[in-house]
């Protein structure tokens, strides 16, 4: 068994900086060039051995055919019996049986082309995303990561929440003449969005506009055209994608409409084309030089060998501040169950708890507990080696401090290293400070650096986290394109909101004390 494999492993705990050493075949041979990046596992305690027998086992495990299911539009979603449709949405040539939805998906791309053209023709500047989850999360990734290249005058805004504040925020110097709304859900049922897109458009009424003039300002993404037609979008403002295509991985969807708006379906072609060279990478390349295997792989070593319970995604870029939530939704709302693929309990722990940041910014925040904390947390570094803006000089200092962290992480300092700073190393108070300048080290980290942050790279970057997150999820026999964990909330949600807005209705004795008292408390 791979994950027994991956434990015993984790067992013979072995040191980092005797396995990176002088090691230069094994620094090359963990470095994978992928098409724009450069991914850098060599400061992970993957042996050659460990990667040989992995992919054997992943050879007898069936993982080749799990992506042939994937991007053969097999049924890989059983719980709600679908396909997983993002590869299709950027396949340069599709399967002979997936034509028709190919054409479909391109003519949707069309669509996006002249409904972006027109929106731009009739003064629109500013497009407000009210979407929340998958309908936020990839295009506010790719909005920031690219703004360096947004047409001129076209910018985007997101609202995601339902907190009115956060409309508040996005309206702030809008003129309602030149703005226009983006309503992007896949259910059109989400809460947090359709009370944004109402407030959105009575917002424009009380702005004087007609509503033949809101018509023009409302666009629909969404799985269900007919509701948004009945929620009033206009026939030729709806951009449908299948229902095959989960939330979190719909940025290659009309869900990237606004992306088209502001950057240009040239750039968005590109995003598209960058992912299509992961997906090919993943499917040609054989386990050793893998890249998503080898993030699967690390991710369960770290998981079920050595038991981490969380991975952090430092992001050397500030156009990438996104990247940590992006990949929150993407890994835990994927992977993150207890409940296998045939509803039987899960042995191992699944996802991690992902979280990050941006540096140099968080090494004055949370590297210390990276460093010396009691749990060791692996680190993803993430980088472009050339930047996009005229302050040049200040780019390799961001560089090295990316470089110095993973050094630092993985060779720690010895208490002989910390005393032998002191002016005297037989002071007591010498010895007590040296104690606490220790670091274990041996701590991982994988680094990606991107040539430039170009729309190839980031589609190669998203879908390389995709099918990472998709190979853990066969190896753990977990369907990692379902989410049933957010129902139960969304139900007393329902439940709790006429209590609220109407606070002298009845409060039902069936609720417990302590939720009682809370709604009590927000009546009051
Ligand atoms: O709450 C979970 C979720 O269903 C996500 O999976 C999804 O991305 C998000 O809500 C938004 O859903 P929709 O696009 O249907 O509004």
């Amino acid at each position: 068994m791979l994950l027994d494999e991956l434990r015993a492993h984790a067992n013979a705990e072995r040191d980092l900086r005797k396995l990176v050493g002088n090691d230069h075949a094994r620094a090359e041979a963990l470095a994978l060039p992928i098409g724009e990046l450069w991914l850098d596992l060599s400061k992970q305690p993957l042996t050659m051995g460990l990667l040989d027998s992995a992919a054997a086992h992943a050879d007898s495990l069936g993982l080749r055919e799990a992506l042939d299911d994937l991007f053969a539009g097999r049924i890989v979603n059983p719980s709600e019996n679908r396909p997983a449709l993002h590869p299709l949405l950027r396949a340069p040539s599709p399967p002979p049986h997936l034509e028709a939805q190919h054409r479909a998906m391109r003519q949707t791309r069309q669509q996006m082309a002249a409904l972006a053209d027109r929106l731009a023709g009739d003064g629109i500047s500013v497009l407000i995303n009210l979407g929340i989850g998958g309908s936020d999360l990839g295009p506010k990734l790719a909005y920031e990561a690219l703004r360096h290249q947004a047409l001129p005058d076209r910018e985007l805004r997101f609202v995601a929440n339902v907190d009115g504040a956060a409309l508040e925020t996005a309206l702030v110097g809008v003129d309602p003449k030149q703005c226009a709304f983006v309503l992007a859900s896949k259910s059109f049922g989400t809460q947090e969005t359709r009370i944004n897109a109402a407030s959105a458009q009575r917002w424009m009424a009380e702005h004087g506009l007609s509503p033949a003039q809101i018509g023009a300002r409302l666009v629909a993404l969404t799985a269900k055209p007919d509701a948004a037609r009945a929620f009033g979008v206009r026939d030729d403002h709806i951009l449908a994608f299948d229902e095959a295509i989960g939330g979190r991985y719909s940025l290659w969807s009309a869900i990237g409409f606004p992306l088209v708006f502001v950057l240009g379906s040239t750039a968005f072609e590109t995003l598209l084309a960058g992912a299509a060279q992961l997906d090919r990478h993943v499917r040609e390349q054989p386990w050793q030089r893998n890249g998503a295997f080898l993030l699967a792989l690390t991710e369960l070593l770290h998981r079920v060998g050595y038991r981490y319970p969380a991975q952090s995604v430092v992001a050397y870029d500030e156009r990438l501040a996104r990247l940590p939530e992006y990949l929150q939704q993407l890994v835990m709302e994927s992977n993150g169950k207890s409940i296998g693929i045939d509803g039987s309990p899960l042995t191992v722990p699944a996802a991690p708890v992902i979280w990050g940041g941006v540096g140099t910014s968080v090494q004055h925040a949370f590297f210390q507990s990276l460093h010396q904390g009691t749990d060791i947390v692996p680190v993803t570094f993430v980088a472009a080696r050339v930047p996009d803006h005229r302050w040049r000089d200040h780019h390799p200092a961001l560089l090295a401090n990316l470089a110095a962290q993973s050094a630092a992480l993985m060779r720690g300092r010895s208490f002989e290293e910390a005393l032998g700073q002191e002016s005297d190393p037989s002071d007591p108070a010498a010895i007590a400070r040296a104690r606490q300048r220790v670091f274990a080290g041996n701590r991982p980290s994988t680094t990606i650096i991107v040539e430039r942050l170009t729309p190839a790279a980031l589609g190669t970057l998203v879908a390389l986290y995709e099918h990472q997150v998709y190979l853990v999820g066969r190896l753990l026999g977990i369907n990692s394109f379902d989410q049933w964990g957010v129902e139960l909330g969304k139900e007393l949600c329902g439940e709790y909101l006429p209590l609220l807005s109407d606070p002298s209705a009845a409060l039902p004795a069936s609720i417990d004390a302590s939720t009682l008292a809370l709604l009590r408390r927000l009546r009051a």
